[in-house]
């Protein structure tokens, strides 16, 4: 497999131009070895030997679009993912945050929904839904999509413990279950991408989770500098399991706990 990439690091280059120009995302800020090798091995699985063959083909066919797409942006998400983290921030974090106004979230690189589903599950233990803003973005629109319909298989809401799963989850049939209405419409679902969108101001708390990993080191720092702009000073960012922020300080931020900081 190395030698194969090697042997196409020129096509590697000419794919990532290509690409930004098609849909307008960067691949560059995204880290080479790991993006290089799941593209290549897509295009070999669709039968081309480089991506100045597959490519091409790509542009013409919505199908390998979406395809190529969804094998950028590793949608893989799950409720309560790492659920004593959550157990900590409804329990240690959310709790010196919220005074009892509006509580102003944003899940960052929500895939298909369940990262800020489980948020507002775990907000009204506390707090009304009129005290609730969240924000979900991703910058994938078919994963935005599936969180907007909130409708998943069963199977996925097995960890959710029965009262809440029996509050907020409707049987659909076919093994499928829909998040109620009040809590679909209580977050605004957008596209957005992390590397160049503008960010929302004033935020409580900002959660970004098992995305950074993906970015190169100078990216994942302007993105640790633009949160804390759009935290309120006291706010707090969540982010993964092998996300830690090196140097804290250098980007207005104090780490308070495993996987969370304040903002200074
Ligand atoms: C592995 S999922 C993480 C989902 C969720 N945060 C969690 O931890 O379960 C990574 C998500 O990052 C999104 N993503 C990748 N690059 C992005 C970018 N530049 N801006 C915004 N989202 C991005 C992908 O579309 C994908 O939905």
């Amino acid at each position: 497999m190395d030698e194969q990439i090697s042997n196409t690091k020129q096509g590697y280059e000419w794919f990532v131009e290509q690409f930004k120009m098609t849909t307008g995302i960067d691949l560059t800020y995204y880290k080479r070895p790991q993006m290089e090798r799941r593209l290549l091995s897509l295009c070999n699985k669709r039968g081309y030997n480089s991506f100045e063959e597959y490519f091409p083909v790509v542009c013409k066919d919505q199908e390998l679009m979406e395809e190529l797409l969804d094998r950028m942006t590793i949608n893989v998400s799950e409720f309560f993912r790492n659920p004593t983290r959550w157990e900590t921030l409804i329990t240690r974090v959310i709790p010196r945050l919220y005074t009892g106004q509006t509580f102003s979230a944003w899940s960052a690189a929500c895939s298909s929904g369940q990262e800020p589903y489980t948020l507002l599950m775990l907000l009204l233990t506390l707090m009304p839904i009129s005290n609730v803003s969240i924000l979900a973005t991703d910058i994938d629109s078919h994963a935005l999509d599936i969180a907007r319909r909130g409708i998943y298989p069963e199977k996925e809401i097995d960890l959710i413990d029965s009262p809440m799963r029996n509050q907020y989850f409707s049987n659909r049939g076919l093994n499928k279950v829909q998040i109620h209405d009040a809590l679909r419409n209580a977050i605004t679902f957008k596209q957005h991408n992390l590397l160049s969108d503008s960010y929302p101001r004033n935020l409580d708390l900002i959660i970004c989770r098992n995305v950074l990993i993906y970015f190169t080191d100078d990216a994942k720092n302007a993105i640790a500098r633009k949160f804390a702009q759009a935290l309120k000073p006291g706010g707090i960012l969540f982010v993964g399991g092998t996300e830690q922020i090196f140097h804290p300080e250098a980007f207005q931020f104090k780490q308070i706990l495993p996987f969370f900081y304040e903002r200074l």
